[in-house]
């Protein structure tokens, strides 16, 4: 039997280092595998909490879309859609709200976060967040989600949600298990706090080649002078490398580190270059793409009719339990 593999990422800014390695690439190299089903979305209500701008949002699900696309993902394979198309997440998200503690989503990392900082604005929606995102993961039922270390919490959540929802309704949903990444810890930015579209602190894939070196160079660096050894392990520079060079590159680059005589500057030469040679296949195949969106609506509109038919069966289930069905 096939593993079933569900994950959804957020259009809400242009695609970084942090989202390719800690999840995408993931995603794509689990498609590859005959071991299993995968369902990967975009989360556009999710989007909701921070974007504002109708067309900002349309323009950047269509940007994880395309990167998705171009970075190989096959809609034969995998069943790829827009969240905001399969409307069942939404009422699903209702019902497991009303099974929900409100102590639970009070010990988000995100909301608290956001009471701690006083974010200016404190919505239901990015309360209820959490919510959203099991019923995004419970409807389909999967076994894994594969997502980067910061929304495992999430997924702990979803499990608890799904235990109090069977413990009312009797057994309905299993327990997914979150996937992420062993050899990837949180993707540092180029202030070294965690990458992120909410810090500005991120290395685009697809920018155009000046951005991205813009981005590079603007890496933060300690002020040991270039005759001097570097310690790699808490250069972000560095860190960056290793996730996207060969073991024999990394050796290298490490030597040239401790003997001194080798300045931040240099590193970050090599690190552009590496980037601009790991995207440089995707990148043909993304201006193919954007030539013809009309393609891309037609992947995400087939996606979603395939996705509904799951997430129809599930709800159903649930109507049924809850009385709505009787
Ligand atoms: P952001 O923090 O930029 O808003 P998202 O929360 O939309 O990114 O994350 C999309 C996916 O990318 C998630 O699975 C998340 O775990 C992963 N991800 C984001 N930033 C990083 C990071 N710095 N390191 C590892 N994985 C990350
Ligand atoms: N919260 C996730 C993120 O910011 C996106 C997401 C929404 C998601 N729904 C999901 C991830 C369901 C996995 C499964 O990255």
């Amino acid at each position: 039997m096939k593993k079933r593999v569900l994950s959804g990422i957020q259009p809400s800014g242009v695609i970084h280092l942090g989202n390719y390695l800690g999840a995408i690439k993931q995603h794509i190299e689990m498609q590859q595998s005959s071991s299993y089903d995968c369902y990967f979305f975009i989360a556009d209500l999710h989007a909701l909490t921070t974007v504002r701008d109708p067309k900002k949002l349309a323009e950047m699900t269509m940007d994880v879309a395309l990167t998705y696309l171009a970075l190989g993902l096959d809609p034969e394979k995998t069943t790829f859609f827009k969240q905001s198309n399969v409307p069942e997440h939404t009422e699903l998200a209702w019902i497991l709200s009303s099974v929900t503690p409100m102590g639970l989503l009070e010990r988000a990392h995100a909301w608290k976060d956001a009471v701690e900082k006083g974010a200016k604005e404190k919505t239901v929606g990015l309360f209820t967040y959490p919510v959203l995102m099991a019923a995004d993961i419970l409807i389909y039922k999967p076994d894994l989600v594969p997502v980067g270390k910061d929304q495992k919490q999430h997924i702990e959540i979803t499990r608890d949600i799904a235990t109090h929802f069977n413990s009312h309704f009797s057994e309905t949903f299993n327990q997914p298990q979150e996937l992420t990444p062993e050899d990837v810890a949180v993707v540092p930015g180029t202030d070294g706090q965690k990458m992120s579209k909410s810090y500005n602190n991120t290395i685009s894939i697809f920018s155009p080649e000046p951005v991205i070196k813009k981005q590079v160079m603007g890496i933060v660096t300690d002020s040991t002078p270039v005759d001097q050894p570097k310690n790699p392990d808490t250069c972000n520079v560095f860190q960056l490398y290793r996730l996207l060079a060969t073991p024999a590159e990394i050796a290298d680059l490490k030597e040239k580190y401790q003997k001194g005589g080798y300045g931040y500057g240099d590193a970050k030469k090599l690190l552009l270059e590496k980037i601009m040679e790991t995207f440089e296949p995707y990148r043909k195949k993304r201006i193919e793409l954007e030539a013809d969106l009309g393609y891309v609506d037609r992947v995400l509109r087939e996606g979603a009719d395939r996705a509904r038919i799951e997430a129809k069966k599930t709800l159903d289930e649930v109507r049924k339990k809850i009385g709505t069905r009787p």
